[in-house]
């Protein structure tokens, strides 16, 4: 039998059509690569964390509130520190000078939280009240402090700071001891008001 060449033209137009109208480039499965992120504003500061040992009380600036029954508030306990929980009220500095003008304080405390390996849990705010900036940045985050550099959250901001999020890379400038130790903050906002 003869085939339907009016059937078989009407199939192959339909088909044209589809392949030409219906879908016009089929979609690979490839998630698109997000945009590169890039801060709205990057400002770097240093602050200067000293723990009272039983001796400096004038000069201290951070105390052990907290610490492991195998432990006690004058000294960091064993283990990691694990248990001790800090409270801390730091001068914030523009360079790595300890003794430089202030331009802030860096306020909250920090908890060791691993009894393997030095490590610990940050929760504070910059608190900026000066010509330069005034009010506040939030930070959290987990803090493992033997990495040279790590980064923890920018949760938010008032004044200056209003309703920011970022992250800050954390480096270990230097330490003394279980007494001094300061850390370059290096904030990068991704989201400024
Ligand atoms: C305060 O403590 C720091 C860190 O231990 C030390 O470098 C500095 O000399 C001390 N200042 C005074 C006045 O004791
Ligand atoms: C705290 O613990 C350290 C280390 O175990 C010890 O040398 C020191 O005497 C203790 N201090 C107090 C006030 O108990
Ligand atoms: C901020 O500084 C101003 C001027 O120096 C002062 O009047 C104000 O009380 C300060 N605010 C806080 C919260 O410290
Ligand atoms: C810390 O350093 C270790 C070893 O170099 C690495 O595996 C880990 O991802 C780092 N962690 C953070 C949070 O940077």
């Amino acid at each position: 039998m003869e085939p339907n060449k009016g059937l078989v033209s009407a199939l192959f137009l339909s088909f044209l059509l589809h392949a030409t109208m219906a879908s016009p480039t089929p979609k690979p499965h490839i998630k698109p690569r997000p945009p590169p992120h890039h801060p709205c504003r990057h400002l770097t500061f240093y602050f200067h964390d000293i723990i009272f040992n039983g001796k400096n009380s004038k000069n201290a600036t951070a105390a052990i509130v907290g610490s492991p029954p195998w432990g006690n508030r004058t000294i960091l306990a064993g283990q990691s520190h694990f248990g001790n929980l800090v409270v801390f009220d730091d001068p914030i500095t523009l360079d790595n000078n300890l003794h430089s003008a202030p331009v802030g304080r860096a306020q909250g405390f920090y908890i060791y939280d691993r009894k393997d390996i030095f490590t610990a849990w940050l929760g504070f705010s910059f608190v900026f009240n000066s010509t330069q900036h005034r009010g506040s940045i939030n930070f959290a985050g987990a803090d493992p402090l033997m990495n040279k550099t790590r980064d923890i959250s920018i949760i938010g901001g008032t004044g200056d700071f209003f309703m920011t999020r970022g992250v800050a890379t954390l480096e270990t400038d230097a330490f003394e001891g279980e007494v001094y130790f300061r850390l370059r903050v290096d904030i990068k906002l991704y989201e400024c008001w």
